[in-house]
């Protein structure tokens, strides 16, 4: 038979021939990376002049809100386009009703306003849930081992606005109670707050990577039990799609997927079906392993990184939250591609 007879088929056909050169392997390329798409989550720390490293997070510290303000300053001249912004709270300010969380002067809302001020051309995305703020370290109010939904509901509409009120341009409720986006949405444009956007954690999962996190804002050694009571399983993908559909129905603007790698079938079906900017958390734990295998010299971190970053891309991801931001903002400068 001739060639000619398997039309799209070898030998007439050879993949390999566009992965000859880096020119071919950049105009053949479905998708890609930009620093346009990262996000930099960080953590805050009371008090002045105060840098802590994260032990489970190596490569990442904790900031008093002075020095917050400089590692933001970097972040945007490097241009990345938002922050999200982590209290660790006072251990004396958690009580069992988090009600911290709702106090306009709260270490977050003086990290948002500090921010605002100083740089004011990055975004500020800051997180609804209860857990830098209760005793128990659990996202909701409890009675007895029970998460209270609507009564969390409230809370966290008074914490959505409070945070608003000093700034905060995306609000991301990362508790996974019931209603809560309509809640939330409702009382902000109450307020005026109608530019605000509403970035839903809205496919959560009851993750084991999110361990250094917890560490890292002092909410991991006082945790009661677990989070499945309200976070998602991790053996669902249909039931995300409820979750995502909900949500934008009650008005989410932008949705979630996290953990990030792990879930990269949920984040492609989330894409597919709604078409709406999904977002992927490459969560504290993610982070930590590559670091971990990489300061053994069993990975190169700067290059699983970079695959990470671009898997999420080709899943379907508008934007990463991903404590390697500033890394991979330094290497995307650095870099013609190839
Ligand atoms: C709090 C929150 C968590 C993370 C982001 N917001 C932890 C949790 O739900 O227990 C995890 C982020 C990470 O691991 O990097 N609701």
């Amino acid at each position: 038979m001739s060639p000619a007879a398997f039309p799209g088929r070898f030998p007439t056909t050879r993949l390999r021939r566009l992965r000859q050169a880096p020119w071919l392997r950049r105009l053949a390329a479905e998708t890609a990376l930009t620093v346009d798409q990262l996000i930099w989550p960080c953590f805050i720390l009371p008090g002045e002049k105060a840098r802590e490293p994260v032990a489970s997070m190596p490569g990442v510290a904790r900031y008093s809100v002075d020095l917050l303000v400089d590692q933001v300053r970097e972040a945007a001249d490097l241009g990345i386009p938002a922050v999200a912004l982590f209290p660790a709270t006072e251990a004396d300010r958690r009580t069992p009703d988090g009600r911290e969380a709702t106090n306009p002067d709260n270490l977050m809302c003086r990290a948002i306003r500090a921010v605002k001020a100083a740089v004011p051309e990055i975004g500020i995305i800051g997180d609804v849930a209860l857990d830098p703020y209760t005793t128990h370290g659990h996202d909701g109010l409890m009675d007895g081992d029970t998460i209270l939904n609507d009564e969390t509901l409230k809370v966290l509409v008074r914490q959505a606005l409070v945070m608003a009120e000093a700034g905060l341009d995306v609000v991301a409720p990362s508790d996974m109670m019931d209603g809560r986006i309509g809640a939330i949405r409702t009382a902000l444009d109450g307020a005026g707050h109608r530019g605000v956007v509403l970035l839903s954690y809205a496919a959560k999962y009851a993750s084991a990577y999110y361990g250094p996190f917890r560490d890292a804002v002092g909410s991991g050694a006082r945790l009661k039990g677990d989070k499945r009571t309200y976070q998602m399983n991790p053996a669902n993908s249909d039931e995300a799609l409820r979750e995502i559909e909900l949500d934008l129905a009650e008005g989410a603007d932008m949705v979630m997927v996290k953990p990030g790698l792990p879930y990269l079938d949920v984040i492609r079906r989330a894409r597919e079906t709604f078409g709406v900017p999904v977002l992927a958390y490459q969560v504290s734990g993610e982070y930590a392993a590559l670091r971990a295998a990489s300061d053994n010299g069993w990975l190169s971190y700067d290059a699983v990184m970079m695959e990470t970053l671009s898997a999420f891309r080709r899943a379907g991801c508008s934007g990463i939250l991903t404590y390697a931001a500033k890394d991979a903002a330094r290497i995307l400068a650095g870099s013609s591609s190839g």
